[in-house]
């Protein structure tokens, strides 16, 4: 199974569970580290040794981030041991278990303030994507928020305690780091049946701008880039949108059997007035896939959605659609 938009990964890690092998492609750093996680196996005490190691043996760390938004994200301690776990890891981060330590790190940097023991490292935070510099100071300085000074370890000792509980099945299975446009990416690989994704939606162009804090971790600037990253789809227009798109399902058509499966799951955002199926149909113009079945999702709206713990009244959900093709 290949997913050449495999964000986070979480179609490899449905084929890990099913025992197929799988490979997974995405253009961000962010998405790629912890899509390489889920794909990984460690026990949890090895992944505590191994921060404990580095923690113990670090020296100070060669930059350490300032300012207002800094000093009020993280407690001083608390930085200063990131600023070490992050300069390990970026010198060496080839081995399961620091591929795991690495994405529990990613998943603990931000989040919310439990009233019992804290489970993040920051100071009140979004979870899901990285608070803004200048809203976020505000926002701590108008409630008093200063950071605790946590516990690093004894927090990823809990996270790995939960998250590596279950043995996995070990797959052949990778992830890399690429565009997925780029002619020849999928080329040298063996051929797959399946190809399960869910590329970018029409119009959204915030994935790297609000994964900022997780992309310093792994190496980025030590503030937000607003600029469109090279290596993402462009979303200059609806049709432009549609050909890069349909450059992506000719290059990954290459590197499948004959009578393959392409499955998508594609929605769209509000602030764009056009149709995503639109969108995904003229992506499939001049291509050797051919679709077979659409089939609108349930309804996001009857589920959980994150957009209610913020508005009381959140716009209703954009149909979202499994679409299913065949190779011909
Ligand atoms: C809707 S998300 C995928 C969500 C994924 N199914 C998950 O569970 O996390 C779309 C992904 O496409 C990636 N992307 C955008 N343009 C790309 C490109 N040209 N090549 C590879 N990945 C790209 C983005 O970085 C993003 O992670």
């Amino acid at each position: 199974m290949i997913d050449p938009f495999c964000g986070r990964g979480t179609t490899n890690f449905a084929a890990r569970l099913l025992g197929m092998p799988s490979m997974g492609m995405d253009s961000s750093p962010v998405a790629v580290a912890l899509a390489k996680a889920k794909l990984a196996s460690a026990k949890p005490g090895r992944l505590v040794a191994s921060a404990k190691a580095i923690l113990n043996a670090a020296k100070e760390p060669t930059s350490v981030p300032s300012g207002e938004f800094w000093r009020l994200a993280y407690h001083e301690h608390t930085l200063i041991q990131l600023c070490q776990l992050r300069e390990a890891l970026l010198g060496e981060c080839s081995s399961s278990t620091r591929i795991l330590l690495r994405a529990i790190i990613l998943g603990a940097l931000h989040g919310p303030r439990p009233k019992g023991r804290p489970s993040y490292f920051s100071n009140q935070s979004p979870r899901t994507f990285a608070p803004k510099p200048n809203y976020a100071v505000k926002f701590w300085t108008t409630r008093d928020m200063c950071p605790e000074d946590v516990d690093v370890l004894s927090i990823i000792k809990t996270r790995a305690n939960r998250y590596l509980a279950e043995t996995l099945p070990d797959v052949e299975s990778k992830v890399e780091l690429g565009d997925s446009r780029v002619a020849d990416t999928f080329s040298d690989m063996p051929k797959a049946r399946f190809v399960v994704t869910s590329p970018p939606y029409f119009g959204m162009r915030t994935y790297l701008p609000d994964q900022w804090l997780r992309l310093w971790f792994l190496g980025g600037p030590d503030y937000v880039e607003y600029s469109q990253p090279e290596g993402q789809l462009k979303h200059s227009s609806a049709d432009c949108f549609a050909a890069e798109m349909g450059r992506v399902w000719k290059n990954v058509a290459s590197c499948t059997t004959a009578g393959a499966r392409l499955v998508i799951r594609y929605g769209g955002i509000h602030d764009r007035a056009v149709e995503p199926m639109d969108i995904l149909k003229k992506s499939f113009v001049d291509s050797c896939w051919k679709i077979v079945t659409a089939r609108a999702i349930p309804d996001s709206d009857c589920g959980r959605r994150q957009a209610r713990q913020f508005q009381a009244e959140p716009k209703k959900a954009i149909a979202e659609h499994d679409v299913y093709c065949r190779r011909t």
